[in-house]
């Protein structure tokens, strides 16, 4: 595997074991009694600033806690602290800088309960979705230490014909700006800021407005691992307000990036108009996500990936199925059957083991869909939409809905919740489709259902999405062995998780000495 001879990543918990779990449970809850209190950290000092609160998405009238936000003033004196501490870090023996990132993940498994509590309370995650949220986090650290190991220890000796010697190293670039989206609140913040760390860079930490609690948390450990204080600032705040300050520095030398393609394209205008150096820009963002059915596929495992890849998580995973394409022998089977899986859905408090899905984030991210579907009604037409429960009203829940459509192109953005569109393709049209997909200039994750062996090759070939799922379900890619990331309108890559990822966040040396 890429983690090398042996695989090593988190075990999370095991919901099947009942004891381990209603303990786990039971620790979760102790965590939640008092509201949390947070803040902007610069060189391991609490700044003051406006508190915001965070509130549970699942019951906006219970209050997570408070996060004092940072100023712009607390991103310059970040920055001249990163800066100056910057080299010694990237000096550091790399056996030592590793070991604080795996100490880090001993500490995120060490506070499981209270890490799942903030997930399901800060961010509306259910619980099966937190657990895989905190191992992905854990597997990060573990994964970008050991690739941290390999790529910036020792030196490559390279060939020297003239007689001297020949070497290639790596080294951090400097500041790194990591920004990160309420979406995966632990895993992408962590992922981001692991990798950064790492590769010997300082990091200027942006989380999302929603979920700065997380963060402050995850921070805090980190911290407690031995990452030096001048190295991880911790500023909670405003996208554009705090994060674009940060990334018009012209000292910043790299910013990593996940979130809206938009929000990517507003960083890479600022970063080619500012002073400096040119910056590095690794940018991870939506998708328009499709599924293709063909007529040999089984129906049942069909619409059991799709309800999986269309709602879990409330469809708030930029790898969610959006566009569910059927040929038409077989659509009405599937269709039937994913009506009544939708029947099944449990919509709930993520808290609740039971639940399937819990809310969307925030009252913007609901308008947002109630107003993509009061649109596309015009021209589409609902299959499903299940019930909300009467609970529901004291949250910010959309209620999972399948829409049929008759084209592509009646979808002209990425939509960001649990809203599955269907779309029947004519016979011997699967290739047109695939193409009418691509066409939208989205290339994160595409799917297919097939039994036969030469189409899923063929598949690959015309797929244009970063990560391609075959027969399964099409979330929830495993750190070190399904590589993340898109293209095109999806992002810049190298992909999260692979091989190829840190590199990015570092710079080449070579030194030809002739001693
Ligand atoms: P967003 O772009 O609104 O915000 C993401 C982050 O960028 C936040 O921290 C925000 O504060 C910050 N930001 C906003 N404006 C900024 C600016 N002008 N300068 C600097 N920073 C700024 O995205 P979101 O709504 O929080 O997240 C959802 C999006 O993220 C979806 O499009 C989803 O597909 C995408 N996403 C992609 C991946 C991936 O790996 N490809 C993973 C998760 C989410
Ligand atoms: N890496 C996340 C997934 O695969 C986004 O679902």
């Amino acid at each position: 595997g890429l983690f090398g001879d042996k695989r090593r990543n988190s075990a999370g918990h095991n919901l099947a074991d009942r004891d381990a779990t209603s303990a786990l449970l039971k620790a979760m809850q102790a965590e939640e009694s008092a509201p949390m209190s947070a803040a902007a950290m610069v060189g391991g000092q609490l700044q003051d600033g406006v508190p915001v609160v965070s509130v549970n998405p699942a019951n906006n009238a219970q209050v997570v806690g408070h996060c004092k936000q940072a100023t712009p003033a607390a991103v310059d004196k970040a920055l001249d602290l990163a800066v100056a501490a910057q080299p010694a870090w990237d000096a550091m023996n790399i056996e030592q800088r590793a070991a604080i990132l795996e100490r880090a993940a001993d500490l995120y498994e060490r506070d499981t309960a209270q890490l799942l509590a903030l997930c399901v309370r800060e961010a509306g995650k259910t619980i099966p979705d937190s657990i895989s949220e905190l191992r992905e986090a854990v597997d990060f650290l573990r994964y970008y230490a050991q690739q941290a190991r390999q790529h910036f220890g020792a030196t490559q000796v390279l060939p020297g014909p003239t007689g001297e010697s020949n070497e290639l190293g790596m080294r951090g670039r400097g500041v790194f700006v990591c920004i990160s989206p309420w979406n995966f609140p632990l895993a992408i913040f962590t992922g981001q800021v692991a990798a950064a760390l790492a590769a010997g860079n300082a990091v200027l930490a942006k989380p999302a407005e929603q979920t700065p609690l997380i963060a402050f948390k995850a921070v805090q450990l980190l911290l407690e691992a031995g990452v030096p204080h001048d190295i991880l600032h911790f500023l909670p705040g405003d996208g554009a307000g705090i994060g674009g300050h940060a990334v018009a520095d012209p000292r910043v030398a790299g910013v990593a990036f996940t979130g809206s393609t938009d929000t990517a394209r507003l960083i890479n205008r600022t970063l080619a108009q500012r002073e400096g150096p040119i910056a590095v820009l690794i940018a991870e963002t939506g998708g328009q996500n499709a599924m293709f059915v063909d007529s040999s596929a089984l129906p049942e495992q069909v619409v059991d990936d799709c309800v999986a890849s269309a709602f879990n998580a409330a469809g708030q995973r930029c790898s969610a199925l959006r566009i569910l394409c059927v040929q038409e022998d077989i659509a009405p089977r599937v269709i039937a059957l994913l009506q009544g899986a939708m029947q099944e859905l449990v919509i709930g408090d993520p808290g609740d083991l039971a639940t399937d899905i819990g809310p969307t984030i925030d009252d913007a991210a609901r308008a947002g869909l109630q107003a993509h579907l009061d649109d596309i009604s015009h021209v589409a037409s609902v299959i499903r939409q299940c019930r909300l429960p009467a609970a529901a009203s004291s949250g910010t829940y959309f209620a999972p809905v399948a829409i049929e459509i008759s084209s592509i192109d009646q979808l002209k953005k990425e939509v960001f919740g649990p809203v599955l569109h269907v779309y029947r393709y004519p016979r011997r049209k699967l290739a047109e489709t695939i193409a009418a997909v691509n066409a939208t200039g989205f290339g994160l994750t595409m799917g297919l259902h097939s039994r036969i062996g030469a189409r899923a090759k063929a598949f690959v070939k015309q797929s244009g999405a970063g990560n391609i799922y075959i027969n399964r379900n099409m979330i929830g890619a495993i750190v070190g062995s399904q590589p993340f990331g898109g293209r095109g309108l999806s992002g810049t890559g190298p992909k999260a998780g692979g091989p190829n990822y840190l590199p990015r966040f570092g710079t080449e040396y070579a030194v030809s000495n002739n001693v």
